[in-house]
């Protein structure tokens, strides 16, 4: 193998960066020429390339975002966009293509192994955290450092006008990041897509921390499972006092990458160009326990990440 290429695809992620970096790196070292594909599928079609020397990923490690780009590509969703892509693919005699993205990322990559027989290595970036089989994606905790860094600013204010939160946070069909950030700031409720609400019961629960002495709340609801205007409307009437409204948004895709989120960007880029070296393809790496292992990626697909309703009780005993 002399000629390798990276993209990055999909919802960016804090420390893909590292991983692109990762990529070129390990791979300039192994005597192969590491292509760039820009703007992730769509760069992919339109033969959007630059040849990425060692120099060229020099201080990105810290970057937030992707020096690629990316995109979410509708067009390499059709047989035909796919076509197009491996046709790219095959005429500047690239020999392996490695993914870092999320779902909808990795499964077009294993399309293109199964279609066109291009070797491709998948590696897991999103927010969300919804790939099976892998502890953790690339970014996960960048982003719920930077939701929990805003639901302390947040309590701050709450505390002085003894006020109602409610801060929807992203994760798509997931409730992770909901879960993760409800338990290390202490949120009196978390709303998540995999656990039904009884806003009785919500509102009553608040109602009782109040008379125990909490002068806020603050409840964290998934995308997934509703809007915080919807949780407010529900909620308002039955606590009777001032509840405000934050939409966090995008800006949980952005920042530095935290010290966790580089090792675990950086070690899965090598472990992606030692796959392809080793001929072991349409596999994704992931993160088991301290270990990276190889997987089959259309077997991280199907394995439905579920949410760890243990830690949900005890998020709830805690707060
Ligand atoms: O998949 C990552 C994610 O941030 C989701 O949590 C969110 O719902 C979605 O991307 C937002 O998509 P876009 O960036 O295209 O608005």
């Amino acid at each position: 193998m002399k000629k390798i290429a990276v993209l990055t695809s999909g919802g960016d992620a804090p420390g893909m960066n590292a991983a692109v970096r990762a990529v070129v790196r390990y791979g300039v070292r192994h005597g192969l020429e590491v292509i760039g594909v820009r703007r992730g599928y769509s760069g992919l079609i339109d033969g959007d390339f630059v040849k990425l020397e060692y120099k060229d990923v020099a201080g990105i490690t810290e970057k937030g975002g992707t020096i690629l780009r990316t995109s979410r590509c509708e067009e390499f969703k059709t047989e035909e966009g796919r076509e197009l892509a491996a046709k790219q693919i095959k005429k500047h005699g690239i020999e392996g293509l490695v993914v870092i993205g999320g779902e909808g990322s990795l499964t077009g990559a294993h399309l293109l192994y199964e279609e066109h027989k291009i070797p491709v290595v998948g590696i897991p970036a999103t927010i969300d955290n919804d790939i099976g089989l892998t502890d953790m994606c690339i970014g996960v905790d960048t982003c719920l450092n930077t939701v929990m860094d805003a639901v302390q600013k947040l309590k701050d204010t709450a505390s002085s006008h003894e006020r109602a939160f409610i801060v929807e946070v992203m994760g798509r069909h997931s409730g992770y990041i909901a879960l993760m950030a409800g338990l290390v700031t202490g949120a009196e409720a978390i709303i998540v897509p995999e656990i039904p609400v009884d806003y009785s019961q919500l509102a009553d629960r608040i109602l009782e921390e109040r008379r125990r002495g909490k002068i806020n709340s603050i409840i964290i609801v998934a995308e997934g499972a509703a809007s915080a205007y919807t949780v407010a409307r529900h909620l308002e009437y039955r606590i009777g006092y001032e509840t405000r409204i934050t939409i966090l948004g995008h800006v949980q895709r952005g920042g530095s990458p935290t010290a966790f989120d580089r090792r675990l960007a950086l070690s899965m880029g090598v472990e992606a160009v030692d796959a392809l070296l080793d001929g072991e393809v349409d596999v994704m790496i992931a993160l088991q326990g301290n270990k990276l292992v190889r997987v089959p990626i259309m077997e991280a697909l199907s394995t439905k990440k579920t949410i760890d309703k243990k830690l949900y009780e005890i998020a709830y005993m805690l707060s």
